[in-house]
């Protein structure tokens, strides 16, 4: 059902279609997160300043969540600026704030088309007022949705998150023996959503950046040398495919394959 959704936005003989047509529908990753990266070395490659990077890299946010919601993902996360990143100069930092309120003004028909529910998640203290405004309004006009969940990860950190999740714990005086690690997921910013099953990261660095930490326990992790601002919907097709000729364990044994006795 969803990849007839998905096909019929591709054209009919072309390379993405045949990719599309590989998908085993009923084994898809209910939730995709990713690390975008290689803005900056996109932008080297073309003698372009580094925020050329994150513009062109606009194009591939449309083209994975457009992507991610016909095909009937469940949740979709994107890193788009760390805890980390504010030591980036002040220029760049303000670039990527605008480039976000920007994708939100002009997306946020496409979202609602879509039936997409947006959230960020991360930490809302040290965000610009006005992108906290914006932000906050794209979430309340997409609330009701039951299309795609696209978290968009800003002024995160897996570190900081696990803290401020002790911390609500504490808050709440929760009787540590009810606690477990169901219960405690619950106090995450990803509360209710499921883990994430793939884990893609551009550009080829094999790091996990303070991404998600908690969550990222048992994902399959795709490493791709694609640039960010170069990522299309073909690369995350190939992701999925990937995906599903991985054998997940969860750290038990390989399920034994029946034999026919001759
Ligand atoms: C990493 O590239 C990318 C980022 C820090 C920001 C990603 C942001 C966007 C694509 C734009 C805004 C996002 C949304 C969701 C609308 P890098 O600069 O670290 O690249 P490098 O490793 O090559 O230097």
């Amino acid at each position: 059902m969803s990849l007839e959704r998905l096909l019929a936005s591709i054209p009919e003989g072309s390379d993405d279609a045949a990719l599309a047509r590989q998908i085993q529908p009923d084994r898809l990753p209910q939730h995709v997160a990713i690390i975008m990266d290689g803005n900056g070395r996109w932008a080297e490659q073309r003698h372009l300043p580094r925020v050329e990077g994150h513009r062109a890299g606009i194009q591939s946010v449309r083209e994975v969540v457009e992507t991610s919601a016909r095909l009937g993902l469940e949740v979709l996360t994107l890193y788009a600026f760390s805890i980390e990143n504010w030591k980036r100069p002040a220029a760049e930092v303000s670039v990527l704030m605008t480039l976000l309120r920007r994708y939100l003004r002009s997306e946020l028909d496409t979202l609602i088309e879509h039936g997409i529910r947006f959230r960020v998640i991360g930490r809302a203290d040290g965000l610009p007022t006005e992108v906290l405004e914006e932000l906050r309004e794209a979430e309340a006009r997409t609330a009701v949705h039951r299309g795609l969940q696209f978290n968009i990860a800003l002024n995160y950190g897996g570190r900081a998150e696990i803290v401020d999740a002790v911390k609500a714990v504490l808050a709440a005086r929760v009787d540590p023996a009810t606690l477990d690690e169901d219960r405690f997921s619950q106090w995450l910013y990803t509360a209710g959503q499921p883990d994430p099953d793939l884990l893609i990261r551009t550009s080829g660095e094999m790091r996990i950046s303070n991404f998600l930490l908690w969550q990222i326990a048992y994902a399959e992790i795709y490493v791709t040398g694609t640039l960010w601002p170069d990522f299309r919907r073909r690369h995350l097709l190939d992701a999925i495919l990937a995906y599903q000729k991985r054998d997940r364990r969860y750290g038990g044994i390989a399920p034994v394959v029946a034999q026919s006795t001759p």
